[in-house]
């Protein structure tokens, strides 16, 4: 089964922080689950290059835009590697590859009648690279930036958006769950309804972006131009292959609130207009808040993912994130926050178990996991629930219920020892049921860490390999009685260490 999933390609003129950081971990927590579920899946992200945004931060430092871009795209390319994210492809909208089929694909609207010419007279926000109505604007300024936009006015070409209202709607209308969470499919279904407008895809002021193919005096808008990457990275991530063939239409798109129009509106217009199948769905993710306000580079109030990886390591953040902010909203995040949850979540609840679980196989069984898998082991029905509800949850884009529901098993393993007490088992000379309860407790962990690699990529080997258990992460894994008997196991050293004050990372 094919899992083609993308993220947005994000603007290559600032620097990544974390909300940027968020989508990409989001992405590679997906992508990794459906590897593990032996699918067919593909991960793209990368950057976007061209626009009068970047053409503008090139000019003010005396560079040439290519230059520019070149001298930037390097800090992205980094960012997946230090985030431990694994796209399998990075795209920038500057490569040959991807200019010569944007070309194509807006060619093919304009034979198919569906681009003409007219003036456009409207005020511009460069920070969005996008229009406002004067309505749309708050006190004469825009919504996201707080910036007055400029009037421009020019020759453009337009896209016939307004007649691909029924289509879409009859799309919304066919595939409840085209667009998630529901609210944001809502949202989405309301501005179609509520009437589109023709929109410009090409600027005539402009040189720096993609030429239009039929008037190489204006270039193509830039979120024309992004939006294609989901679609012409297919065409040459690999050499001499078009993976379209495999991975179109099953392709879903995980992007940011402030884009859902640019994605769930005009993205399958242009699709059904160069004659294209839609994208098979959209997840919409809220934003990561700091003391109540976005995080972004305008706002002024970034942190730095690469500060944080520094002192509390990639894993952690990841779980953070995921964890701290119901996937799906707006959700406050903080150093702080970080901090607690890593002592009280990461180093007790899971790194504890792990020592103490190793400790007693040490003491009380010479180092060796007795093979004692039994029929009324109470976590059999653990793993169980924890196979399955995960897959199902994640399947719905719900990657903190399906957090929840494995924390919930590590909860249940620690109070499993705690009911259990093999200390007692131990000192009253209970073989049987000490066997069972260490098995139990091994095996627990393994088919935890297996769920959670996805989540935690650096931590999980670790956790097997403190078991004694093979690397393989195998979602079939997460099934009771998977343990292989092994030797040699000894205390393990803590998972997390103890990290001083939230200050260093601050
Ligand atoms: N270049 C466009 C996307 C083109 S896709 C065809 C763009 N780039 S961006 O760099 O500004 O934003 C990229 C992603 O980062 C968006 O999904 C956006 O929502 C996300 N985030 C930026 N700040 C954010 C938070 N504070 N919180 C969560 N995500 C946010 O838009």
């Amino acid at each position: 089964m094919p899992f083609y999933l993308t993220t947005p390609i994000y603007y290559v003129n600032a620097t990544p922080h974390i909300g940027n950081a968020y989508t990409t971990i989001a992405a590679d927590v997906l992508s990794r689950h459906h590897r593990q579920r032996g699918h067919d899946t593909f991960f793209l992200t990368g950057t976007d290059e061209h626009g009068s945004k970047i053409a503008r931060v090139a000019a003010e430092q005396g560079l040439e835009p290519q230059d520019f871009v070149d001298r930037m795209a390097p800090q992205w390319q980094e960012l997946p590697k230090r985030l431990s994210a694994t796209p399998d492809f990075f795209i920038r909208t500057s490569d040959e590859g991807h200019k010569a089929v944007v070309q194509e694909f807006l060619q093919r609207i304009y034979d198919a009648g569906e681009i003409y010419e007219g003036t456009y007279d409207g005020l511009y926000c460069t920070a969005c690279e996008s229009f406002y109505t004067e309505a749309e604007l708050v006190g004469g300024r825009c919504p996201q930036h707080g910036t007055v936009p400029e009037r421009v006015e020019e020759k453009n070409y337009f896209f016939r958006l307004s007649a691909y209202q029924d289509r879409l709607l009859a799309l919304y209308d066919e595939n409840p769950e085209y667009v998630l969470p529901r609210f944001r499919y809502n949202e989405a279904r309301s501005f179609i309804a509520g009437g589109l407008d023709d929109i410009s895809v090409s600027r005539a002021s402009q040189r720096w972006g993609i030429p239009v193919p039929w008037d190489t005096d204006q270039v193509i808008y830039v979120w024309v131009d992004a939006l294609i990457n989901y679609w012409s990275a297919l065409t040459y991530a690999r050499e001499g292959e078009d993976l379209r063939e495999t991975l179109w239409p099953d392709v879903r798109h995980l992007l940011g609130k402030d884009i859902l129009k640019f994605h769930c509106v005009i993205w399958p217009a242009l699709l059904l207009a160069a004659g294209y199948e839609v994208p098979k769905q959209l997840f919409v993710h809220g934003f990561l808040l700091l003391d109540e306000r976005k995080i972004s580079k305008s706002v002024g109030n970034v942190i730095d993912p690469l500060d944080l990886i520094d002192v509390y390591g990639v894993d952690p953040v990841r779980f953070y994130l995921l964890r701290e902010v119901q996937f799906g909203h707006d959700g406050n995040v903080s150093v702080q926050g970080l901090h607690d949850r890593y002592e009280r979540e990461l180093g007790n609840d899971l790194g504890n178990l792990l020592s103490r679980t190793t400790a007693m196989v040490s003491r009380y069984r010479d180092g060796r996991i007795p093979d004692a898998p039994w029929d009324e082991s109470p976590i059999n029905e653990v793993i169980t629930e924890l196979q399955v509800e995960v897959a199902s949850r994640l399947d719905r884009f719900d990657l903190t219920g399906a957090l929840e529901k494995i924390w919930e098993a590590v909860r249940g393993l620690n109070a499993y020892v705690e009911s259990q007490a093999p200390w007692v088992l131990a000192r009253e000379g209970e073989q049987t049921r000490l066997d069972q309860t260490l098995y139990d407790l091994v095996d627990g962990l393994r088919a935890v860490a297996i769920a959670l690699a996805a989540y935690l990529p650096e931590t999980a080997p670790r956790i097997l390999g403190a078991l004694g258990q093979p690397g393989d992460l195998a979602w079939n894994g997460v099934a009771y009685g998977g343990a292989l008997p092994a030797g040699d196991i000894e205390p393990a050293s803590p998972l997390y260490p103890r990290v001083e004050s939230p200050a260093a990372a601050a």
